[in-house]
């Protein structure tokens, strides 16, 4: 279960201070997928690295199964960040030189697994993702977007973790893309119990979603009609 706190995130610039996230409070059951719909500049982003623990909050809690990330000390977070989370980005973040394989390894040898289990695993977890064999060995900037895209999902998935977090993943895709990598998240979210928070703009895609929620002017709401 994921549970956040009357989360806080304020900026100093120059002149003036801003709180793109200024108060925000919801929690997830395990295995939930939602979505955050806002404008761009609404502070999507700035709450998926609180989430990930990629950055600090200025004030609030946010609760992992019990746990407050908040308080861990950094070497605990780096633990958190390699087992428990797994970021999906718009711009996909592979390592454009290494293969779709060895991209998915990768996680998992800084988790300590051994080369022949994470080869095994990879295989495994790009076929879930509808990439045939033929693209398990192509090297990353070979692939299409939304190819690259699946990789990303399966380096996500490569240490089990509780929760996926994806920034705009569908952002860079056509849309019948998009959907079916919307689609993808979303099956594997119920067969794996994962809780999926998704960052969009995409109405369409968001109303795939079991939850959603509107981030504006540092505030999140639950969206109830359909
Ligand atoms: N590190 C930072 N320093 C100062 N301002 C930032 C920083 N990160 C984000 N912001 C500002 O916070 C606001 C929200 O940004 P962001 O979370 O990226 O929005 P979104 O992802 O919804 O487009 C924007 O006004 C942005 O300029
Ligand atoms: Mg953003």
């Amino acid at each position: 279960m994921l549970e956040v706190k009357d989360v806080v995130k304020s900026f100093k610039t120059d002149d003036h201070t801003i709180k793109p996230v200024n108060g925000v409070s919801f929690s997830l059951e395990q295995g939930t997928f939602a979505a955050i719909l806002g404008k761009s500049g609404s502070g999507k982003s700035t709450l998926l690295s609180l989430l990930g623990a990629l950055d600090k909050a200025t004030s609030g809690d946010v609760l992992v199964d019990g746990v407050n990330i908040s308080a861990l000390p950094d070497s605990k977070l780096t633990a958190y960040r390699r087992d428990d989370i797994g970021f999906v980005f718009q711009q996909y973040n592979l390592i454009p030189n290494l293969s779709a394989k060895e991209n998915v390894m990768l996680p998992m040898e800084f988790a300590g697994l051994p080369r022949a289990k994470r080869s095994v695993r990879a295989a495994q977890l790009l076929n879930q993702v509808e990439l045939t064999e033929d693209m398990h060995n192509r090297k990353a900037n070979k692939l299409s977007g939304g190819q690259q895209q699946r990789v990303s999902i399966a380096r996500a998935l490569a240490n089990n973790p509780k929760l996926i977090l994806a920034d705009e993943p569908t952002g860079n895709l056509d849309d019948e893309t998009g959907e079916l990598i919307i689609e993808l998240l979303r099956s594997l979210c119920h067969e794996k119990n994962t809780t999926i928070l998704v960052v969009t703009h995409d109405q369409a895609l968001a109303r795939k979603t079991d939850r959603r929620f509107r981030l504006a002017r540092g505030k999140i709401s639950e969206i109830t009609h359909h």
